[in-house]
């Protein structure tokens, strides 16, 4: 529970105190302490290191955090991380923190309070699973957290846990095993979001599917026993404004690659295939509860990519949606057959800007590495707003080519396009592909495929599903907004 206070008392406040210091720059209630602390210890004002004092007399906390911010002449929001990171580490029970303690980092008190509030909230993520046992972790408690400071902060602290608990929505989702995550209970979770959110949507099964002529959709769901789902949500709160930006999410619920089979050890992990879907219901569910005043749709084509006699095969051709047919080279390029309906069903649909979020291709993972998004787009203006919204998130993109690789998805004996056209840059050719189905509507794809889990615990919570790109999507619409 986070919550604010005007002042406190810091000689009679019981809970644990969080004070940020510098060398020349220690609260003065603190000098005393910090004075003796440092003869002992030597890097207590370097910057993230956290030192727990137990009071002997004078005060009546239960400790006193002191939090070296160092000495830089600018902190990034990646600091603010770490540092919020090292303090949750320390946190027992109530605390307090003394946000004007930390204004090195940053003079803004509402920004400072928010980005506490939702970093100690995705470090602070588990995936409970199903492990009979019970860990440690799931049992640590954080108990309240109070910041104290000049302003009311009640809105920056609602706003950092919307952003943490949409975040960390979109983890579990990404979290699950194929067999408890399937299309359609992906389906279900997207119908009950919209519900709670009062959002209009549609869920079509797939009869509906066909009748819509999903032809590279369906294609990809023929070896699978369960059925696909198109979810389609709804956020309106600009009735004045004709512009939509539809949120495409990447749904494969699970990815053997299809008669193009992964080596078993790239098959496991593919649970993740969806994480792109989960993190458009994670930014519609920041978005809406926020009451952002912008347009959003949600599109997500969910289908498994599994083997059957019914599957596809490479040199098999379907008609996508757009009527536009495609030759399949591999099955394992199955990402962009589901991606190419979604994005035509979504224009059809009223969309005028396309944002879609993917685990697209191994490619990324080899030109960009783990730790940094793949970002591709046909509009430079819209793609700069969304690289800023990135840089204030604190999640890293970097802008890859696509134009060059068009030609090569066009190259069919038999057919319009072909689904893989190489391996000599295949994220290109993914998003390439993905281009050639958002024509002229301004589009920004986004290939997640390294960024989207991590393989060890990490600065904002442990190994497992990271959430990306929600934080990012919210910023880009409230960025906008501020516009209006
Ligand atoms: N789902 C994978 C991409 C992926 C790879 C996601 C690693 C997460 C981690 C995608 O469907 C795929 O298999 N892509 C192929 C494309 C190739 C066949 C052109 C790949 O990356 O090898
Ligand atoms: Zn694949
Ligand atoms: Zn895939």
């Amino acid at each position: 529970m986070f919550t604010w206070k005007k002042e406190i008392d810091v000689y009679r406040e019981t809970a644990t105190l969080v004070v940020g210091i510098q060398e020349q720059n220690v609260p003065s209630p603190f000098l005393p302490i910090v004075d003796k602390l440092k003869e002992k210890k030597d890097q207590l004002f370097d910057f993230a290191t956290v030192t727990e004092w137990l009071p002997i007399d004078g005060f009546q906390c239960r400790a006193v955090l002191f939090v070296g911010l160092g000495n830089k002449e600018k902190y990034t929001i990646k600091d603010l991380q770490t540092i919020c990171s090292k303090i949750y580490k320390g946190l027992k029970d109530d605390s307090v923190i003394l946000v004007d303690t930390f204004y090195p980092l940053s003079q803004d008190t509402a920004w400072l309070v928010e980005k506490m509030t939702e970093t100690i909230g995705l470090v602070r993520y588990t995936f409970r699973g199903y492990k009979t046992k019970k860990t440690e972790d799931l049992e640590k408690t954080l108990g309240t957290v109070t910041f104290v400071a000049p302003e009311d902060v009640s809105a920056a602290i609602e706003s950092g846990v919307i952003l943490a608990e949409a975040t960390n929505h979109t983890r579990d989702l990404v979290n699950e095993p194929r067999n408890k995550m399937t299309p359609l209970t992906l389906a279900d979770y997207a119908r009950d979001l919209a519900l709670q959110l009062g959002l209009e949507f549609k869920i079509f099964d797939k009869k509906e599917i066909e009748a819509l002529g999903m032809g590279a959709f369906l294609a990809v769901n023929q070896g699978s026993s369960i059925e696909p789902r198109l979810i389609h949500l709804k956020y309106r709160n600009r009735p004045s404004d004709p512009q939509v930006t539809a949120l495409i999410g990447k749904g494969v619920t699970y990815d053997t690659g299809g008669y193009s089979l992964k080596p078993r050890t790239s098959m496991a992990g593919m649970k993740t295939d969806m994480a792109g879907a989960a993190a458009v219901l994670g930014a519609i569910e920041a978005i809406a509860k926020k009451k952002l005043p912008v347009n959003v749709d949600v599109v997500i084509a969910a289908t498994e990519n599994l083997i059957s006699s019914e599957a596809i095969v490479p040199d098999d051709v379907v008609v996508s949606m757009s009527g536009k047919t495609i030759e399949i080279l591999n099955t394992d390029a199955e990402g962009r057959l589901t991606l190419v309906d979604a994005i035509t069903y979504a224009k059809k649909n009223g969309a005028t800007r396309l944002i879609d979020v993917a685990t697209l291709t191994g490619g990324v993972i080899t030109a960009l590495g783990l730790d940094i998004t793949g970002g591709f787009t046909n509009n430079q203006d819209f793609y700069k707003a969304f690289e800023e919204a990135a840089k204030q998130s604190g999640e890293d993109i970097w802008q890859l080519p696509v134009d060059p690789f068009r030609e090569a998805c066009r190259k069919s004996d038999v057919a319009d396009y072909n689904n893989s056209p190489g391996r000599e840059g295949h994220a290109s050719f993914g998003a390439a592909m993905l281009a050639e189905f958002a024509e002229d509507t301004p589009w920004i794809h986004l290939d997640i495929a390294g960024t989207s889990g991590k393989r060890s615990d990490y600065l904002l919570g442990p190994a497992g599903a990271t959430g990306v790109m929600v934080r990012t999507l919210v910023k880009l619409f409230e960025l906008e907004s501020q516009l209006f």
